[in-house]
């Protein structure tokens, strides 16, 4: 007798990660990608539960992945409602409906719960302390999901880039073909991480685990996923510039010469040992991975 292909409902295919994710995914069973406009096929609104609800009803998922957020950080200083209802309850749903229907959870927050005073790689369990509104309601996302009885994975990743979606590379291609020159902050330090390495690691987790929702559930909790090392945003600008082909300027400067809304925090490398101690899996130098994003974009 043939067993039945696992469906996966992937909560928006339209961001950078969601939109790696639907190819990564595919060879583990039916991927339900959901949108936010009537063209989706599936339409879901972090904000409106009862979208969530229909969803899970209709897909009836073996594993779902919540690749939705809202991410605008700093808008999310002016829209804290908002950002709270996708980042902080959303979460806590998806994991009652996915405990109350036995699916598994992968979902993803940020480097922003920490506050960047450390100056060693953050472990998993080392304290958080949220600088904005994007991190505090991420974090509380990450706990509602955790205080479900959902077998939940969370992947705390960060410096997201990738060909697809808004982010620091595109905006920078963008700025070396209209400027001369360009001022880049150089005391905030991360490891810029691409997309798709992330659904690959995901997708990677989800096959050495069968896609079997107990065994997720043996290794329910938080794992660091990033790129290996780190730099500055002006480091990577840098980095970014070496595979262009422009002569734009770029000049360091102080956070403090490029305020924003929210507070970033200064220093937040991750400590990826527990994601290579449990999956064996390690993310490439995030300098390889740049040059492999880039030479394909
Ligand atoms: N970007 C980063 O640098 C970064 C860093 C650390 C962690 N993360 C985390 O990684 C995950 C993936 O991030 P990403 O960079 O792929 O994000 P992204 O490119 O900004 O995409 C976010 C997605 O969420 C969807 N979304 C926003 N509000 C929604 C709502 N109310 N209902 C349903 N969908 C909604 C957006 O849909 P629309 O396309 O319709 O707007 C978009 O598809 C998130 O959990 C994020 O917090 C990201």
């Amino acid at each position: 007798m043939s067993q039945k292909r696992p469906r996966i409902l992937l909560i928006s295919s339209r961001g950078q990660v969601g939109w790696e994710l639907q190819r990564t995914l595919a060879p583990l069973g039916e991927v339900v990608a959901t949108g936010r406009n009537r063209e989706a096929r599936l339409v879901v609104d972090l904000a409106n539960p009862d979208s969530l609800v229909q969803a899970f009803d209709e897909v009836r998922p073996t594993l779902v992945v919540n690749a939705a957020a809202y991410t605008a950080v700093d808008r999310a200083e002016s829209e804290p409602n908002l950002a709270e209802a996708v980042n902080a309850v959303a979460p806590g749903i998806i994991g009652e409906l996915a405990t109350r229907q036995g699916a598994a959870v992968i979902h993803y927050s940020t480097d922003y719960v920490f506050d960047g005073a450390s100056d060693c790689p953050y472990r998993e369990d080392d304290k958080t302390a949220p600088a904005g509104i994007y991190g505090r309601t991420k974090l509380q996302g990450e706990q509602a999901l955790l205080e479900s009885a959902a077998d939940a994975l969370i992947f705390r990743t960060a410096w997201v880039y990738g060909e697809h979606g808004q982010n620091f590379l595109k905006t920078m291609q963008r700025l070396f073909s209209e400027r001369d020159e360009l001022r880049i902050v150089d005391d905030q330090i991360g490891s810029p991480t691409w997309s798709r390495m992330i659904a690959e690691a995901t997708a990677q987790i989800a096959s050495q685990l069968k896609m079997e929702p107990a065994r997720f559930g043996e290794r329910r909790g938080i794992y660091h996923l990033t790129a290996a090392g780190q730099t500055s945003w002006f480091g990577f600008a840098q980095a970014i510039l070496k595979n262009s082909e422009s002569d734009c300027r770029l000049l360091p400067i102080p956070s403090s010469e490029y305020p924003t809304p929210a507070v970033r925090p200064a220093w937040s490398v991750l400590d990826n040992r527990k994601l290579k101690e449990t999956f064996g899996l390690a993310l490439p130098d995030w300098h390889c991975s740049l040059q492999q994003c880039m030479a394909e974009v």
